[in-house]
């Protein structure tokens, strides 16, 4: 018979197993796998020359939250906003409770959390500011291949809020939303996810290695970060494009391996150009095959999105998503496809154009969603708050 006193003594002797396991793997030999680390613990630096989220690695969670703001609200009102905002990112992102946190608990593991503001084209019309709005920033032309719904389209204001647990990423919004629900309207919220194996590239949901190209450290500074040539305010700041597309899985299913490797111009199981053999390969555009027929196929997505000069690169750190499907339909998924660059005309727009007149991924793929931002620099740090520099 089990008695409440051995259950309970049971439970500490595994649990004693367990811990005892965790500590000593290395020494006993018995795996060479790393202790247990609680990487809910991690913190990514709030304060700085740029806004975390950016450049920091890919947390396994997003929210996206885009939002307008309340009819009259004055430019003061959103240096307050703003202002709180400063304080709830700074706090949580270190670990801490916001000021007058009702779930204080859930803020004691931050887990790499990083919260990013932006501002929509609006923004700077109600703020009075509009000399200031950087030439780039409005709403992206309409392409031919576009289904926008209003729902996930345009905002006056955006959080990208990521974390590596998502717990952590609703407290964070909770708290972020509640306290400036006076002065702004939340338009959508967008969720989304990541699970690459430790090291290696995500997969989005076609089951493409997905971030394969990307930018690495020294070219941040001349292709992400605004220096304050063109747009003096920003200095340290960038711009986002947020794309929501949507995957027509069911008719995807129905192509083999080699059809959608061919439509994207890469391998399914490692990710590796079709004219090689390991994922970080360059592709070959120019090679032909033994009957003289192009190897990437010209229309595949790697070919037409492949930038044509060094300005035309940006970054891209996407999500998948995966919602309830509408009545009738077996899925709702997709990817947030996230792009950020210092100046969207030159860099970001000269790409989508492309994509949208021909690629082979079109197919498949529908962009439902849009909207675009300007992200200010950094906070440099205590004192000081999101976006001062647009409005000093
Ligand atoms: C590359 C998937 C939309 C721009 C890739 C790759 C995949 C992929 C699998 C190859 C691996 C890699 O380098 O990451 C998708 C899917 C999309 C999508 C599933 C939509 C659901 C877009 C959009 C843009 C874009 C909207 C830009 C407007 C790029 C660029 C590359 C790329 C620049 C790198 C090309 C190179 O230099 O080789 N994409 N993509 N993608 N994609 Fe997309």
């Amino acid at each position: 018979r089990l008695s409440r006193r051995r259950l309970l003594g049971g439970g500490a002797a595994a649990a004693g197993v367990v811990g005892a396991t965790a500590a000593g793997w290395g020494a006993a030999g018995l795996t060479d796998r790393e202790p247990a680390r609680d990487w809910a613990l991690d913190t990514v630096p709030f304060y700085g020359k740029h806004q975390a989220g950016i450049e920091t690695t890919p947390q396994r969670h997003v929210a996206f939250v885009g939002f307008d703001l309340a009819p009259g609200t004055s430019r003061d009102d959103i240096i307050g906003l703003l202002r709180i905002w400063t304080d709830d990112a700074a706090r949580l992102t270190s670990g801490l409770p916001a000021l007058a946190d009702t779930e204080p608990e859930l803020a004691a593991r931050p887990g790499k959390l990083t919260i990013t503001v932006g501002f929509g084209p609006e923004l700077f019309t109600i703020a009075g500011l509009p000399q200031r709005r950087p030439s780039w920033l409005r709403p992206l032309p309409a392409f031919p291949i576009d289904r926008l719904d209003p729902a996930y389209t345009g905002a006056d204001l955006l959080i990208q809020v990521c974390a590596e647990e998502s717990t952590t990423v609703a407290h964070a919004v909770r708290v972020l939303c509640k306290h400036v629900k006076s002065l702004v309207r939340v338009r959508w919220v967008q969720r989304g996810f990541r699970d690459p194996p430790s090291g290696a590239t995500m997969r989005n949901l076609m089951g493409q290695v997905d971030g394969t190209v990307t930018i690495a450290a020294p070219d941040f500074e001349r292709l992400v970060w605004e220096d304050g040539a063109s747009v003096p305010w920003l200095a340290g700041g960038t711009s986002l494009v947020l794309r929501r597309i949507a995957m027509d899985l069911d008719r995807w299913d129905e192509l083999d391996v080699e059809a959608r490797e061919l439509t994207v111009g890469r391998r399914l199981s490692n990710g590796a150009p079709l004219t090689g053999t390991t994922e970080f390969d360059e592709p070959d555009l120019a090679a032909l095959d033994r009957h003289g027929i192009p190897v990437i196929p010209p229309s595949s997505h790697v070919a037409r999105a492949r930038h044509t000069s060094d300005g035309e690169r940006f970054l891209r750190r996407g999500f998948n998503y995966d919602e309830p499907p509408e009545p009738g339909q077996v899925s709702n998924s997709g990817l947030l496809f996230v792009a950020y660059q210092r100046d969207i005309d030159t860099q970001f727009l000269p790409v989508q154009t492309r994509l949208a007149e021909v690629d082979a991924l079109n197919e498949w793929t529908t962009p439902i969603g849009s909207a675009v931002f300007v992200i200010p620099p950094g906070v440099p740090g205590p004192g000081h708050y999101l976006g001062q520099q647009l409005f000093d």
